[in-house]
């Protein structure tokens, strides 16, 4: 993998990459859209993710390439960019921008980047090749970021460059990941634990529903702002910064504030899976991974009625693991409105999994999702001497 990229890298720029970096993508385990309400989350870095090799050039622009798109763009380096039309390149100029905009003297770069995370499939591709580009410069250039500075500047661009509103949870777990780790991760004080993410003879399944996102910032920023409206009704009474700054108890005695059926779903989803997460947490600790996968199935079944970011592809998936013994809890992951459900699945069990989900997916949605088993990989860093884990 490494020697091909680095023969592609060649090959296109005519010189040989003098770096290279390698950040993942993520799946949550549970505590879905609360990360932008200070809430509780649980994700984990997968072994998929996104390569960045690069070298500097004496042209004064930077260069980019993708393996994965066709479309490239080369920009002189003078900074005060602006996102331009819907190209994958944003993601890189954006953080470019970021850096020069905070003062630093950045000159050319050819970068080429190549990515294995299905994009758009809620595996974090955007904060992978945010984050990436972040440590990379930082590297390069020399300029003195910490990894929890490189994680907010990547959230900035997602928010401010690219215009979606999400918390930080993704360029955070891409960022701090940690092979057979999952991060408890309080969203309001970034203050996080890395938890054996210990499955005993369980595997975490991927299901990619292969349906494109279509829509998905805009429903996104939507679910944002009526999160706000929520919370803003709440302070009439409460003294909160965030929802998930009350329990479900707490809500319960408040919510009548909250005449809007809409905005009250929102809000109940929000704050009880802020508590789910806490009992998620209890769960893993005591190896209880039936109780865990209860709350996983609790979590879909919310992220479904009340806070409506599912959708019949990701529910077929989930339909089809409640009758499967060998599952223990299934549900979707990241942002929803198609994408990635995950699944605890017996080990020995994968494959008859893998061809039954797929089977029933198919008669009912009329094509294949895509199955994985997935491992649970490191954070950002220098490409390692890349043994493809997968294969
Ligand atoms: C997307 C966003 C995250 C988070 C999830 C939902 O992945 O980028 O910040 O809100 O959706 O949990």
């Amino acid at each position: 993998m490494k020697n091909s990229l680095f023969k592609e890298f060649t090959k296109r720029y005519n010189k040989p990459a003098v770096n290279s970096y390698f950040s993942p993508g993520r799946v949550n385990l549970i505590g879905e859209h609360i990360d932008y309400n200070g809430g509780l989350v649980m994700p984990c870095a997968i072994t998929f993710g996104t390569y960045l090799l690069l070298s500097p050039n004496e042209d004064g622009v930077f260069r980019f390439q993708s393996l994965n798109f066709d479309d490239e763009l080369t920009i002189p380096v003078q900074g005060n960019y602006v996102k331009t039309g819907d190209g994958w390149y944003n993601y890189p100029l954006g953080v470019i921008n970021h850096f020069i905009n905070d003062g630093h003297q950045l000159t050319g770069l050819d970068l080429f980047f190549s990515g294995d995370i299905p994009i758009g499939s809620g595996l974090s591709s955007s904060a992978s090749i945010e984050v990436v580009t972040a440590f990379a410069l930082n590297e390069f250039f020399n300029c003195g970021y910490s990894k929890l500075d490189l994680v907010k500047l990547s959230k900035s661009v997602e928010n401010n460059f690219i215009g979606v509103n999400s918390g930080i949870m993704d360029q955070f777990a891409v960022a701090f990941g940690e092979k057979n780790k999952a991060l408890m991760l309080n969203c309001d004080t970034l203050d996080y634990q890395a938890v054996d993410s210990n499955l005993d003879d369980y595997v975490l399944a991927i299901i990619n529903t292969n349906k494109p996102r279509k829509l998905a910032e805009s429903k996104y920023n939507e679910r944002v702002q009526e999160c706000a409206a929520a919370l803003k009704l709440l302070q009439q009474q409460l003294d909160i910064k965030h929802l998930c700054d009350i329990d479900t108890d707490t809500f319960n005695k408040y919510n009548n504030l909250i005449s809007d059926k809409i905005i009250l779903n929102r809000a109940t989803h929000v704050i009880e899976e802020n508590d789910r997460v806490k009992l998620a947490a209890e769960a893993l600790k005591n190896n209880d991974l039936a109780g865990f996968g209860r709350l996983m199935y609790a979590s879909h079944k919310s992220l479904r009625n009340l806070y409506e970011v599912s959708g019949k592809e990701l529910d077929a998936v989930v339909d089809y693991c409640a009758t499967d013994n060998n599952v223990a809890g299934a549900r979707m992951t990241g942002a929803g409105f198609g994408g990635c459900a995950i699944a605890l699945v017996k080990q020995d069990a994968f494959e008859d999994f893998s061809q039954k989900v797929t089977a029933y997916y198919m008669k009912k949605i009329g094509y294949a999702p895509s199955v994985y088993s997935s491992l649970i990989g490191d954070g950002v860093g220098i490409m390692p001497e890349f043994e493809d884990a997968r294969s």
